[in-house]
C-alpha cells in the first residue's frame, strides 16, 4: 500500500518536509515577536523547555500514529480504535485536525502573500517602478487579494504533484535555501552598530519572569503552532515514512531543527531592532515594551532596510524571500492534510482533490480578506488557540489510552531495535498517557481565563 499511496524516498526527504512544515512564519515572525513582547530571553528559555518536554512528546504521538496507520489522520486513528464509540471519536479528532489545518491555511496564505508583496518592493525600486513599489506595500484590498491568490496557487501546484515530486522535492530545495539566507542575514546584521545591545537583550534572561502564567501560555501555544501539532499534518507526514526508519531519532531531529531555526530567527530580528534604534528609529512602544506584532516586520524592519541605502534593497529582498519560502513549505503541509483525506477516503484523484480543496480554502481566504478587520483574528484564534491544543491533546489521549500498548511499543521498535534500553521507551508511553494531556489541558484552561 505504501508505494501506491506515496512515500518519502529517503530519511532526509522526510526530515526536510516535516521541518519545512514546522519552520514557517511561526518561527521567523511569531517567535521573535513573542520574545520581544514577553521579556526577551526569559521567553526563549521557557520556550526551549516546553518545546522539548511537551511539544516533542506530542509530536512523536502524531507521527507514530500516522506511521502505524499508513493513512490519512481519520483512517489512522480509526485503525487503532476497537469499539464503535472509539471509531466515532477517531473521526471527530482526525477530521477536526483536517478542518483546523484548512482554517490555518486560509489566514496563513494572506500573511504569506504580504511577505511576497514586500519581496517585490525592492525589485520594483531597482527597476525604477516607484508606483508598483508603493502599491505592493500599502494595505489595499487589491494587493491583499492578488498576493493571497498567487501564494495559494503556488501551494496548489506543489501539492498536485504528490508526495515525492511535490512535497519532498520542493522541501529539499527550499529548506537549505532558506537556512542559507537566514545565516547570511544574521552575519550581516551582527556587524552593524547596536547589534550587540540586541544580543544582550535576547540572550540574558530575567529569571524572575520565567514562571509568569501568561508567558507560559504564550510559549506553549507558540511551540504547538511551530511543530504544526493538532492539525493532522504530522499524522499524514508520519504515514509517508518507511517502516525501516528510527522514529525516535527522526522526531528529535525535526524538533531540534525547528527550535534552532526559531532561535536563529531571534538572532536576526532582535539585534535588527536594536540596530534600527541605533539609527534613530523608535523600537519601544509607549508602555516601554519592545514593538511587536505586524508593525515589527512591516514597519520597523523595512525602515531599517531603507536606511541602509542600496545594500538595504538586497537585504530587504533576501529577508522577505526567506519569509515567503518558509511560509510555502508550511502551507503545502496544511493542504496535504485535507487532500490526503479526500484521496484516500473518497477515491478522488489527487489533482482533482487538490484543485477543489485548494480553491475552497482560497474562497475562505478571500472572505477573510474582504472582512479583514473582524475575520483575520477570529479565524486565527479559533484554529490556533482552541483547535490546535484540543486536537493535539486528544491525539495524546489516543496514543496513551486507546492505542493498544503492545502495538504502540511494536511501532516504536520498528527500525529501532535497541530502543528498549532507552529513556524514551521507559518514559514516553507513560508521559503521553498522563503528563501531556494534563499539562496541555491545564495550560489551555488557563489561556481561557
Ligand atoms: N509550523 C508552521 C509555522 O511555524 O509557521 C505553521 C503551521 C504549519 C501550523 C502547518 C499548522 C500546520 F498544520
Amino acid at each position: 500500500m505504501g508505494a501506491s499511496r506515496g512515500e518519502f524516498s529517503s530519511r532526509i526527504g522526510f526530515i526536510m518536509a516535516a521541518a519545512g512544515s514546522a519552520v514557517g512564519l511561526g518561527n521567523i515572525w511569531g517567535f521573535p515577536t513573542q520574545t520581544a513582547s514577553n521579556g526577551g530571553a526569559a521567553f526563549v528559555l521557557v520556550y526551549f523547555v516546553l518545546a522539548f518536554c511537551l511539544a516533542y512528546p506530542a509530536f512523536m504521538a502524531e507521527i507514530l500514529i500516522g506511521r502505524y496507520g499508513q493513512a490519512n489522520a481519520v483512517t489512522s486513528l480509526q485503525k487503532m480504535s476497537r469499539t464503535v464509540l472509539q471509531k466515532r471519536f477517531a473521526f471527530v479528532v482526525g477530521f477536526g485536525g483536517i478542518i483546523c489545518a484548512a482554517m490555518i491555511l486560509s489566514f496563513y496564505g494572506i500573511l504569506a502573500g504580504w511577505m511576497m508583496s514586500f519581496a517585490i518592493e525592492p525589485v520594483a525600486n531597482i527597476m525604477g517602478q516607484e508606483w508598483i513599489a508603493q502599491w505592493v506595500v500599502g494595505q489595499s484590498l487589491g494587493r491583499n487579494l492578488l498576493f493571497t491568490v498567487l501564494f495559494m496557487f503556488l501551494t496548489i501546484i506543489i501539492i498536485r504533484k504528490g508526495v515525492e515530486q511535490g512535497i519532498e522535492k520542493w522541501s529539499k530545495r527550499l529548506m537549505p535555501m532558506m537556512i542559507g539566507l537566514l545565516i547570511l542575514l544574521i552575519v550581516y546584521v551582527l556587524t552593524l552598530d547596536g547589534a550587540s545591545e540586541g544580543l544582550n537583550a535576547y540572550l540574558n534572561p530575567d529569571i524572575s519572569r520565567v514562571l509568569e502564567p501568561n508567558l507560559l501560555v504564550s510559549a506553549l501555544g507558540q511551540a504547538f503552532f511551530s511543530l504544526s501539532l493538532g492539525t493532522s499534518v504530522m499524522v499524514i507526514y508520519g504515514s509517508y515514512i518507511s517502516k525501516k526508519e528510527n522514529m525516535v531519532t527522526i522526531g528529535a531531529q525535526v524538533t531540534l531543527i525547528d527550535v534552532s531555526i526559531a532561535f536563529l530567527a531571534g538572532l536576526l530580528i532582535i539585534p535588527s531592532m536594536y540596530v534600527a534604534q541605533a539609527q534613530g528609529l523608535k523600537i519601544f512602544a509607549d508602555d516601554g515594551s519592545l514593538i511587536a506584532g505586524p508593525s515589527l516586520v512591516f514597519e520597523v524592519l523595512p525602515t531599517l532596510f531603507d536606511s541602509m541605502g542600496t545594500m538595504g534593497l538586497f537585504v530587504g529582498f533576501a529577508f522577505f524571500v526567506l519569509m515567503s519560502i518558509a511560509a510555502l513549505t508550511s502551507s503545502i503541509s496544511m493542504l496535504e492534510g485535507p487532500v490526503s483525506y479526500a484521496v484516500e477516503r473518497h477515491s478522488v484523484a489527487r489533482e482533482t482533490a487538490t484543485t477543489w480543496i485548494g480553491f475552497g480554502i482560497l474562497a475562505l481566504s478571500v472572505t477573510i480578506v474582504v472582512n479583514i478587520e473582524f475575520m483575520l483574528d477570529l479565524v486565527a484564534t479559533v484554529s490556533t488557540q482552541y483547535g490546535q491544543p484540543i486536537i493535539a491533546m486528544l491525539c495524546c489521549v489516543f496514543g496513551g489510552w486507546i492505542w493498544h500498548r503492545s502495538s504502540l511499543l511494536a511501532e516504536i521498535k520498528l527500525g529501532n531495535e535497541g530502543v528498549e534500553n532507552s529513556l524514551f521507551w521507559k518514559i514516553w508511553p507513560w508521559y503521553i498517557k498522563f503528563i501531556c494531556p494534563v499539562a496541555i489541558g491545564a495550560v489551555f484552561i488557563h489561556s481561557l481565563l
